[in-house]
């Protein structure tokens, strides 16, 4: 997918009611997004896969919806008070503050957009015998760039890793970056910033600072034992959970992707210790599984091992989807250890453990944890999904192939004209479809418009109710993605729809 596609996403989920950038009437909020009319199905329909495949299709997961606020200590005992934070940098002259990290990766992109193109030319002139690999290990300009790409890489971690961030500003300055916005190179010091939100809450004996939850999985943690007591919750067993988390990230144009106010859906698998690694495998894979029984093109996803872990990790891989700026995390698995409950342990002086009947032993479970941004899995789904297709003679049509049982309408009821009686009887349909699924209802423009409008949204299936269906009972129904027509009896139109959406045949294949 191209630059120019992930543009035509981006305005394509704004004009058909996706997503709005928030505030719009007063220009927007950078990095804050609303979701539409479809969108919010959408939103909804993944979140709903995502619950039934983590809680209904394992009887050893609950779900839970713990508050954004939490007790101020959480965030100090979890890490993210102390290092939960990124390198910043601010021009002196045009007052804008940018990620350096972010800065520097948009410099060494120059160099990947010069391979990409040397890539696509030798492509064009070999032809059918070009041979790709070989040609990006042996040629030379590609060679001096993925050296560079190196040089700056080797770099800019030095500086992050051993947090002497004087040199990650050499490395701005000796790079030459100049402010995107105003062209000045007057920067200040590279400076940690917290990435966390705090406010004020009111109390008795005063006000103190809590944060808004950068993560849902510390809900679910400090909930640990209490939902294992009152579930009677047997290792292993899961506490699943959707929600917002909120980060102030600072970037620019990357729509839905990196959001200061976004949602997670995650989950925590606790463990016998010494097994986790098994679990790991198992979820890895699971989640995979979940992703491509999407039908989205398995050569889009892969997996991206972390060399370096975080302090608490044992093993970390990301599921990446490739977007038009290349391969991306959509989601994280991370073997967890007992970091965090030992942590709440040790701020609470509480015992966080299980009670293991057949050892007869307490201990602290370990915890496999799935952490997936639903904003960015829609964002995925809607990249995949939109094609500009062609018709032939020139034509071409757009059209939203989500799957179908994902899709912001279920189906569409269109009367052919405005008279004769057809709207009664697409009312009538209506009222007998609106228990079961949801229903676009449209009487306005041509049909062929209503039609394009309802590719446009991803409805799998629109219903034409034209005078026959008068005379027999029978309305013309017409498949999103193949465009074929098929008369059928109204009574019949109930157990159709539900084939063709159904979220139990998308969740069989997990199964
Ligand atoms: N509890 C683990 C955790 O929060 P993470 O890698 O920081 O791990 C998990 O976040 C997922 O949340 C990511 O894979 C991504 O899909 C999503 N995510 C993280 N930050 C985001 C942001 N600023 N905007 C949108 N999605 C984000």
């Amino acid at each position: 997918m191209s630059e120019e596609k992930f543009k035509n996403v981006i305005s394509h989920a704004k004009e058909y009611g996706f997503v709005f950038p928030s505030s719009e009437v007063y220009d927007g909020l950078a990095a804050v997004y609303d979701y539409g009319q479809n969108g919010v199905e959408l939103k909804k329909n993944i979140r709903e896969y995502w619950w039934k495949s983590m809680v209904q299709l394992h009887d050893n997961i609950v779900g839970i919806d713990a508050s954004i606020f939490m007790h101020p200590q959480v965030w100090k005992a979890s890490g993210h008070v102390d290092g939960f934070s990124d390198p910043m940098i601010d021009n002196k002259d045009s007052k804008k503050r940018y990620r350096a990290d972010v800065l520097i990766e948009e410099y060494q992109e120059k160099y990947k957009v010069k391979n990409r193109k040397e890539i696509a030319k030798a492509k064009k002139r070999f032809g059918e015998a070009f041979d790709e690999e070989q040609f990006v290990a042996t040629n030379p300009n590609i060679l001096r760039n993925n050296a560079k790409i190196k040089e700056i890489d080797d770099r800019l971690r030095e500086g992050l890793e051993s947090g002497e961030l004087d040199k990650v500003k050499a490395l701005i300055e000796d790079l030459g970056i100049a402010d995107p916005v105003s062209g000045s190179k007057n920067w200040t010091d590279v400076r940690q910033f917290n990435l966390m939100y705090s406010t004020q809450m009111s109390a008795t004996d005063g006000e103190s600072q809590i944060y808004l939850r950068p993560e849902t999985a510390q809900g679910i943690f400090v909930n640990y034992l209490n939902v294992q007591k009152t579930g009677r919750m047997k290792l292993p067993f899961g506490i699943a959970q959707t929600g917002k988390a909120f980060r102030n990230e600072i970037v620019a144009r990357q729509f839905i992707m990196r959001m200061k106010e976004f949602e997670q859906m995650e989950m925590q698998f606790f463990v016998q210790p010494g097994t986790e690694m098994k679990w790991y495998t198992y979820w890895k894979e699971h989640r995979l599984k979940w992703h491509r029984n999407l039908g989205i093109d398995e050569s889009k996803y892969r997996y991206h091992d972390h060399v370096k872990l975080a302090h608490y990790a044992n093993a970390a891989v990301d599921i990446e989807y490739e977007f038009p700026f290349g391969f991306k995390e959509v989601e994280g698995i991370h073997s967890r250890t007992d970091f965090d409950l030992k942590q709440h342990e040790s701020f609470t002086g509480k015992k966080l453990q299980y009670f293991d009947n057949e050892k007869n032993e307490s201990y602290v479970p370990y915890v496999v944890e799935t952490s997936i941004g639903l904003d960015r899995m829609f964002l995925v789904l809607m990249s995949n999904a939109l094609e500009e297709e062609a018709l032939g003679d020139g034509k071409t049509r757009t059209v939203l192939r989500l799957p179908a049982a994902l899709a912001p309408y279920q189906c569409a009821i269109l009367p052919v004209v405005k008279k004769d009686g057809l709207v009664e009887k697409a009312q009538e349909v209506f009222q007998q479809l609106k228990l079961d699924f949801n229903c676009y209802y449209e009487e306005k423009d041509t049909i062929g418009k209503r039609y394009r409008r309802q590719d446009a949204i991803g409805t799998p299936i629109c219903i034409t109710i034209d005078g026959t269906s008068l005379e027999d009972n029978t309305v013309t129904l017409r498949f999103r993605d193949t465009m074929e027509q098929r008369r059928v009896n109204i009574e019949e139109l109930e157990g159709i729809i539900a084939k063709e959406v159904s979220m139990k045949a998308l969740l069989k294949g997990l199964v």
